[in-house]
């Protein structure tokens, strides 16, 4: 099992940085297709490392999101997800692999988001009804 945080940014141009691969591809698709053994899990890439490894520092109940073409590589995912201090029902699992195009895009609002709140201590919440 593989945990990709990665997102593919470019910073070749300057601020804001731009996709190296988007729409129809994405990173972690890339990483599977090049590891077919490795049971990719894209998890944690929407928010920063600090808010990776301890999601109390954002108040209230916030997202994290899980995708990956194998149910077990999830579950162990999620494992380590709840060891970091993730509430169970704060993990949505959105999920193959090829729904990480949406949280790797998500990028480029994240950043405008950190610009604009002057903190990287951000995230979403999915809510419904
Ligand atoms: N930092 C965050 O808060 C955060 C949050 C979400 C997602 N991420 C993602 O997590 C990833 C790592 O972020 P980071 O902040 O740790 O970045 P970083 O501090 O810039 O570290 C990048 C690491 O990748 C290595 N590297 C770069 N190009 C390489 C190559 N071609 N081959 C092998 N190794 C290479 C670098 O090695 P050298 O030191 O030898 O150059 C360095 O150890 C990025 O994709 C980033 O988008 C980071």
């Amino acid at each position: 099992m593989l945990i990709d945080v990665a997102n593919p940014l470019d910073f070749s141009r300057g601020m804001p940085p731009s996709l190296t691969v988007c729409n129809t591809d994405s990173l972690g698709e890339q990483i599977q297709r090049a590891h077919p053994a490795a049971r990719v899990v894209k998890t944690l890439n929407t928010v920063n490392a600090d808010v990776m490894v301890n999601p109390a520092v954002v108040s209230g109940d916030h997202t994290i999101f899980v995708c990956g073409d194998d149910a077990g590589a999830k579950e162990t995912a999620t494992a380590v997800l709840v060891d970091f201090g993730w509430p169970r029902h704060a993990i949505l699992d959105l999920g193959g692999i090829s729904a990480c195009r949406g949280t790797e895009m998500y990028l480029p609002l994240w950043v405008a988001m950190r610009q604009a709140t002057g903190t990287g201590h951000l995230n979403i919440r999915v809510i419904t009804e």
